[in-house]
């Protein structure tokens, strides 16, 4: 059994791999043997991260929009190690605006967003999948969601503090997991596995009103730690998940049960 979940011999690249969660995510998948390529605009988060974790893990400096540079990554990825088995796209690109008020966000900022954020998850998975569609092994792609893509936002959770759920959030987090489902649908046949990961909010040093906020509506009565996803994405990236595409994995201590 436990070798279902073993990742030897496999190559996962991470995307957003020095974020918060990518960086949780990385540190699963190495445990578990995977050789990583930790993609993020970030180099410095990135080679910090990489040393912290200490199993093979490589960095690559790259800016999840930029198609030419995502090209760039994938092929160094191929050239190093042999082979892409696992995508995981954990990049949050926004600009400097996001996460304000409904009324305040603008036309251009929201196409902004939205663009930014949606087309990193076209331009990885494609790549993504132009590689492992050669693969005699196939592959499995990662999306990560959000709850907030099966459900409005609670504002109750913001009372009391400057955050709110940016209206671009439910836009891109919906489409990421029908995208999802079509990039399933359409890879199936090559071996290309496509999920998405669905996190609750994850615990980051947010205002004690919101977190108390928050947690009072959870049914495991805390918000996540990046660590609670290592075994989703093990799970995810893994033979143990070999039958399953085109869902939403939902890891959230039970919020959407309500
Ligand atoms: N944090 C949460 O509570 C939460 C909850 C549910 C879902 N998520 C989702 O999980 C994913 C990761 O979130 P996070 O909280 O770890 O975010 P984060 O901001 O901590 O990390 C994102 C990483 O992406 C990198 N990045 C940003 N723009 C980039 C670009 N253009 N090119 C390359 N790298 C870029 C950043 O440098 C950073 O290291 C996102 O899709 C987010 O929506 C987060």
């Amino acid at each position: 059994m436990s070798d279902l979940f073993d990742l030897s011999d496999e190559v996962a690249v991470v995307t957003g791999g020095a974020g918060l969660i990518g960086s949780a995510l990385c540190e699963g998948l190495a445990e578990h043997g995977a050789t990583v390529v930790l993609v993020d605009a970030d180099e410095d988060a990135a080679a910090e991260t990489a040393n912290s974790i200490g199993g093979h893990v490589v960095t690559q400096a790259a800016d999840v929009t930029s198609a030419p540079e995502m090209g760039a990554v994938f092929e160094y990825a191929v050239d190093a190690f042999g082979s892409v088995d696992t995508v995981v796209n954990s990049a949050y690109p926004r600009n400097e605006r996001y996460g304000t008020e409904f009324q305040d966000v603008s036309l251009s900022d929201w196409e902004e967003n939205i663009a930014l954020n949606l087309n990193s998850y076209y331009i990885s998975c494609k790549k993504s999948f132009e590689i492992m569609r050669r693969q005699e092994t196939g592959g499995s792609i990662v999306n990560l969601g959000s709850i907030y893509g099966v459900q409005a936002p609670d504002f109750d959770v913001y009372t009391g503090t400057d955050m709110t759920g940016p209206v671009e959030y439910s836009a891109i987090k919906g489409a990421v997991i029908n995208f999802t489902r079509y990039l399933a649908s359409y890879a199936g046949k090559y071996g290309v596995r496509a999920n998405v990961l669905s996190p609750g909010g994850v615990f980051d040093e947010q205002a004690e009103q919101f977190v108390t906020q928050y947690e009072s509506k959870v049914p495991l009565s805390r918000m996540a730690r990046p660590e609670d996803l290592k075994g989703p994405v093990v799970y995810l990236s893994s033979d143990s998940s070999k039958y399953m595409t085109g869902q939403n994995l939902i890891v959230d201590g039970g919020w959407t049960i309500k």
